[in-house]
């Protein structure tokens, strides 16, 4: 792609940023933005080498810049751009791991960049991981000292952690803080529980350059790419600056600009709420929205929205054309019609304002579930329904979920069979000498093969409970997965021929699945983009002319009700029966292997969602429902 003619535009006229603190700009492309970052290093060591100046850049590691460092590598292969002039200065180091870790950031600077162009090795300066605790303070200090020897960073970039931190300067880091060693926060290790095989791996100090340190940059350039860090970007850019929030210290800098893609920047205010700051409401779409949103903002149900509230919360220019009564009906209505006990569509009803179709009333629907038990997590009384109401619905978990079985469950099997058939024999203790760790992560065949076919009997269990033929259930174990490891392989070719098949096979009406585009590196971003490429793949197909693909959101988030195309209710009897189906799953009770910071059972955490949605709907002004399902129709 030519990227020449492009430039940093303005992020908008001053009303629309007016709640943004930080310059802020939103680019549709990735490589776009990536491009104009590395552009303007490129620019400014060009001017610099040719005084024979020496730049000062100060690099971070991480997802975030790695598109820059292959532009930056381009530049230099493409154009001859040399870095002999260039000083660098890396943010931080995990302490105690060694620079040739595969981990270290010592490592992921020389693969990312440093191999790759003529920088001179004496210009480079990472914070030292491998150093005695009382020489730590020593090296801290020359760091410092180091960079202001150089007259100081020119550019420094940074990416942004899903807590806010910039650096490793945590929350509490304030903004005096230098170069340091610091204890790692929870949700930093969690993050990086994937590079290390599992959070208890990850180092729980580092060495990290400070705020103050940052501060004294020239230019910062912060990038942050991706739904994770939505939390984090609206935090900094928009409310007062807080030590909790230490990307938010950047607000005192007068030369920083904050670089998103428009999933990071989707809390933003102008993103968000456009009325809020005076931006057109263009469509169908924002219209419901700004109204569910005023809905919460009052606290009163759509149908008792008065024209008052509409002129008062910046949304009057809803009112030239229509009568605020006209549009609480429109709003209602819509809301309304989402709601059906039928998600196979209902045989001889009307279904004009219906979500699903009633035609053919006896459809063939397959469910398509990440790991062994999203099912029933998040659809669960959904599943019963459309089996009940007498539809052909299959069952197809995507992955082994393997990893997610304890050592302690595989021993147990382990033991019954060595107990029930009297057999003790080298490969049984050898898998009991494996599984006495119970905390390790254990790449053996024989253990993952145990813990994948622990999963499949829970689900077996589950689907039999539900009314479902065992022959309607396929584990197709997708190969990305089975690494044996918390890292997953980039998928193939391979995991979408097995997820085409099924689909050709069974030529469903419905598809369900699950639509969590959150998490970056996640195996269910990873399914969910599987389906995708084979609904692109499958399309032309006649059958798939007839296919409505319906998405569930998982155990920890809920969609918004503006975005909600069908509602399931349960009734207090089928939330016991969700309940019921989802113990099956003995194996991810009892505190799972990947809770996260989150104490509570799957069953408690979706009880709760399903709840909390019907409380929602109630407070919208529709009848009080014990809980319900929420659906997004995905249209292809
Ligand atoms: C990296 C660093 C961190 C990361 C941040 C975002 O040197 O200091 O602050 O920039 O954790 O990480 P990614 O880019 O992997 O999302």
């Amino acid at each position: 792609m030519s990227h020449k003619n492009i430039k940093y535009k303005n992020p908008g006229s001053s009303s629309t940023t007016r709640f943004e603190k930080i310059h802020t700009i939103v680019f549709d492309n990735k490589k776009t933005a990536e491009f104009l970052v590395a552009d303007e290093i490129i620019k400014l060591i060009r001017k610099n080498n040719k005084k024979n100046k020496t730049t000062v850049l100060g690099l971070a590691t991480g997802s975030s810049p790695i598109g820059i460092y292959k532009q930056l590598i381009d530049f230099h292969k493409k154009e001859k751009i040399t870095f002999k002039n260039v000083v660098t200065f890396n943010l931080d180091e995990y302490y105690g791991i060694e620079k040739n870790h595969n981990q270290s950031y010592h490592q992921f600077m020389d693969e990312k960049l440093f191999n790759h162009i003529d920088i001179n090795r004496d210009n480079i300066y990472i914070p030292d991981g491998e150093l005695n605790k009382n020489t730590i303070e020593n090296f801290c200090k020359n760091y410092e000292k180091k960079i202001d020897s150089y007259g100081g960073i020119d550019i420094q970039i940074l990416g942004i952690g899903s807590n806010g931190h910039i650096g490793f300067n945590e929350p509490g880091s304030n903004s005096n803080s230098v170069t340091r060693l610091v204890k790692l926060d929870y949700q930093t290790r969690n993050d990086a529980r994937l590079d290390f095989n599992g959070i208890k791996n990850v180092p729980s100090s580092a060495i990290t350059m400070g705020i103050k340190t940052i501060l004294k940059s020239k230019r910062i350039i912060l990038m942050a790419w991706g739904l994770g860090k939505s939390n984090a970007v609206k935090k900094a850019v928009e409310f007062k600056q807080n030590v909790k929030v230490p990307a938010s210290l950047l607000q005192s800098h007068d030369n920083v600009s904050f670089i998103l893609d428009k999933n990071s920047a989707s809390l933003l205010t102008r993103i968000s709420e456009p009325w809020q700051v005076g931006q057109q409401i263009l469509d169908e779409e924002m219209i419901n929205r700004s109204i569910h949103w005023l809905s919460a903002k009052v606290e009163k149900p759509i149908l008792r929205l008065s024209e008052n509230d509409y002129n008062q919360n910046n949304l009057s220019e809803l009112l030239v054309n229509k009568s605020h009564y006209n549009h609480n009906l429109d709003v209602f209505n819509k809301l309304q019609r989402t709601i059906t006990g039928w998600p196979g569509g209902k045989p001889k009803a009307d279904d004009t304002y219906r979500p699903e179709r009633k035609h053919p009333a006896k459809k063939r629907i397959i469910i398509f579930s990440p790991h062994p038990d999203d099912d029933v997590v998040s659809m669960g009384g959904t599943f019963d329904r459309l089996v009940s109401q007498g539809h052909e619905v299959h069952v197809a978990y995507q992955t082994s979920g393997n990893i997610a079985v304890s050592n302690e469950e595989v021993l147990k099997f382990v033991e019954l069979y060595e107990d029930f058939f009297d057999r003790s024999s080298n490969f049984i203790n050898e898998l009991k000498k494996l599984l006495s760790d119970k905390k390790k992560i254990i790449n053996d065949k024989r253990v993952r093969k145990l813990a994948s076919l622990i999963r499949e009997k829970e689900s077996l269990a589950a689907t039999r409970f539900i009314g479902l033929p065992d022959s309607n259930v396929h584990f197709l174990s997708l190969p990305f997965y089975e690494t044996g490891k918390i890292k997953k392989n980039e998928p193939s070719k391979k995991d979408l021929d097995i997820m085409c098949d099924l689909i050709k096979s069974v030529k469903p009406h419905q598809i369900f699945a699950a639509g969590d585009l959150a998490d970056p590196h996640g195996t269910h971003k990873v399914c969910i983009e599987l389906l995708f490429d084979c609904l692109k793949k499958l399309k032309k197909l006649d059958f798939m002319k007839d296919c409505w693909v319906w998405l569930y959101r998982g155990a920890w988030h809920e969609w918004d009700t503006h975005e909600i195309d069908m509602a399931v209710p349960l009734s207090p009897e089928q939330v016991l029966r969700k309940r019921r189906a989802i113990f099956y799953h003995q194996s991810q009770n009892n505190s799972v292997m990947f809770q996260g910071d989150d104490e509570r059972e799957f069953w408690q955490r979706v009880e709760q969602r399903n709840r909390e949605i019907a409380i929602r709907y109630n407070e919208l002004g529709t009848a009080d429902y014990q809980a319900m399902e929420t659906f997004r129709r995905y249209y292809f």
